[in-house]
């Protein structure tokens, strides 16, 4: 987009997470996490104001110094809205991911429909909107990102701002029947309305969203039909469009050749030689499916003998929302796992099966990981997108690797005609793949990954956020048709057709 506005983007957090050292002193830390990959190169390509919170609730004197120094030289400004232990509590841990995150991907029975936490969700939103307010003039463009903050443009507009607002939901967006669960659905759907433009990552996340409103919202009209829709309520007509996030693949091909990086992956594999390497590398998060996966492997291991000692898979769990019960279970249900199946399988002196390395990764530490791997196990019971999927497809420039990819990911509609799609429930249909990317030839695996990084070079991060500004500011809707091998199950069950995926 030529001219393009000025930025100011809000997230729950900022890209740096200021954290205490033993000693005691602060430091800034990278944060981890899709949301944060993506827009890092968007902010350090247009520049413009990142507001969000800093990682501490301590009171710091001097954060704006501290985050001013943080980014010399970077191009953007952070901006940080503080929060009080109880107001983290109930807005992050509470609403946002006892409540909205399980909830929205689908595990209804997880969520912890706390009335305090919806209270608590309203007055954080608040606290940012007041705080873009400071940062906004008329000709800005006001960008705000993911489930925490889905009530900004409620408070923005109290405000009476007016500069355009725009809100893209990195997690999936879920079916009527659940999302009618949510106690406060009308409020929340009102919130959303209350954006100029919504973006989701597929076209089945929008037609859930499209669903809910010509259910709940009296009186509100779909207009259109393409990739972006309008929905009329009263005067003012709200934008919706599928618009799937990815990352910056030049950056990543960049760093992932770079010598460094190419070293470690060596050494990797003179440390594990003989073998094929599996990788499967997540946050610590329950729809990451993680036991299915130990499971699936497992099985393969009983069920295909010639693969033990000519594979290893390496999980790497990336800490995340430890204080939430279910996180704290599932960190303890993946250590037994690992720990009985390499028990079972482990030979003295000699293999064993699973690496298990919980931390998270220096960025040449990760690149050298998606380099030395020939599989990666990507295989989320859901997934917004899933950008682990891209960025290992990305790193494998000898396009000699296969990605095992969940159909619940929302990456899977794009990558569906070179990834193996699983269903990460079917333990035995996930073995089955992990056996047949095993025995994969060689030819089979070029063409599939050169499929994959072709489409993926050319719907990068910076393909994403043009596309999304442009559905912001364009005159006519008709400028945004669907893409030419739209089919309409697209759009009304999965992303691709799950019949192609009965044979693997
Ligand atoms: N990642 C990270 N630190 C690590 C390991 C991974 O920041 O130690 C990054 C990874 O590169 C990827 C992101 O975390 O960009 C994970 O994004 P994804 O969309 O796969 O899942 P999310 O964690 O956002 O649910
Ligand atoms: C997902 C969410 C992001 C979030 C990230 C890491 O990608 O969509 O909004 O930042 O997970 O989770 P955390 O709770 O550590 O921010």
């Amino acid at each position: 987009m030529q001219n393009h506005p000025r930025l100011i983007v809000a997230s729950n957090r900022l890209p740096m997470v200021l954290t205490h050292k033993p000693d005691g002193s602060l430091h800034f830390e990278p944060g981890s996490g899709g949301l944060v990959t993506a827009l890092l190169p968007v902010l350090r390509d247009r520049g413009g104001v990142w507001a969000g919170w800093p990682g501490l609730t301590d009171d710091v004197a001097n954060l704006d110094d501290l985050l001013q120094q943080a980014t010399t030289r970077a191009g953007y400004r952070l901006r940080p809205v503080q929060l009080t232990d109880d107001e983290h509590r109930k807005f992050y841990y509470g609403f946002s991911n006892e409540v909205i995150w399980p909830l929205f991907h689908d595990l209804q029975s997880l969520c912890h429909f706390d009335p305090s936490y919806w209270q608590v969700y309203q007055s954080v939103n608040r606290k940012y909107a007041e705080l873009i307010a400071r940062e906004t003039g008329s000709d800005d463009f006001i960008w705000v990102h993911d489930y925490h903050l889905m009530n900004v443009a409620v408070e923005l507009r109290r405000l009476n701002v007016s500069a355009k607002m725009a809100f893209f939901l990195h997690i999936p967006f879920p079916a009527m029947d659940i999302f009618v669960k949510l106690p406060w659905r009308f409020q929340l759907l009102r919130a959303l309305l209350e954006f100029d433009l919504i973006g989701f990552q597929t076209l089945r996340d929008r037609r859930n969203f499209v669903e809910c409103v010509r259910a709940l919202v009296k009186g509100a009209k779909v207009q259109g039909k393409g990739q972006v829709l309008g929905i009329k309520i009263g005067e003012r007509t709200v934008r919706v469009g599928s618009f799937p996030v990815s990352i910056d693949f030049n950056g990543f091909v960049k760093r992932a050749a770079a010598q460094e990086v190419a070293d470690k992956a060596s050494e990797l594999k003179a440390l594990l030689p003989n073998r094929q390497l599996i990788l499967g590398l997540d946050r610590l998060d329950y729809t990451k499916g993680i036991p299915y996966r130990l499971e699936a492997f497992r099985n393969a291991l009983i069920r295909y003998p010639q693969l033990r000692e000519r594979v290893t898979l390496i999980q790497v769990v990336v800490p995340s929302r430890e204080d939430i019960p279910q996180y704290h279970d599932l960190k303890t249900e993946i250590e037994r796992l690992v720990g009985e199946i390499n028990g079972q399988f482990t030979r003295p002196g000699g293999w064993v099966p699973i690496h298990y390395i919980f931390r998270s990764l220096k960025r040449s530490d990760l690149l050298a990981y998606y380099r030395a791997a020939e599989i990666a196990l990507v295989t989320p019971l859901k997934d917004g997108m899933n950008l682990v999927a891209k960025e290992y497809c990305t790193c494998s420039i000898e396009e000699d690797c296969v990605l095992v990819l969940s159909e619940f990911a929302g990456a899977a509609a794009q990558m569906q005609n070179g990834a193996l799609l699983v269903n990460p429930y079917d333990v035995e249909g996930s073995a089955d793949a992990i056996h047949r990317a095993f025995s994969m030839p060689k030819e089979e695996r070029r063409t599939r990954m050169r499929r994959l990084r072709r489409a993926i070079r050319h719907q990068d991060i910076f393909w994403w956020v043009d596309s999304f500004l442009r559905a912001a500011i364009a005159k006519d809707l008709s400028a945004f048709p669907l893409p030419d091998d739209y089919v309409p199950h697209d759009e009304s069950a999965y992303s691709f057709d799950l019949t192609k995926n009965l044979n693997l």
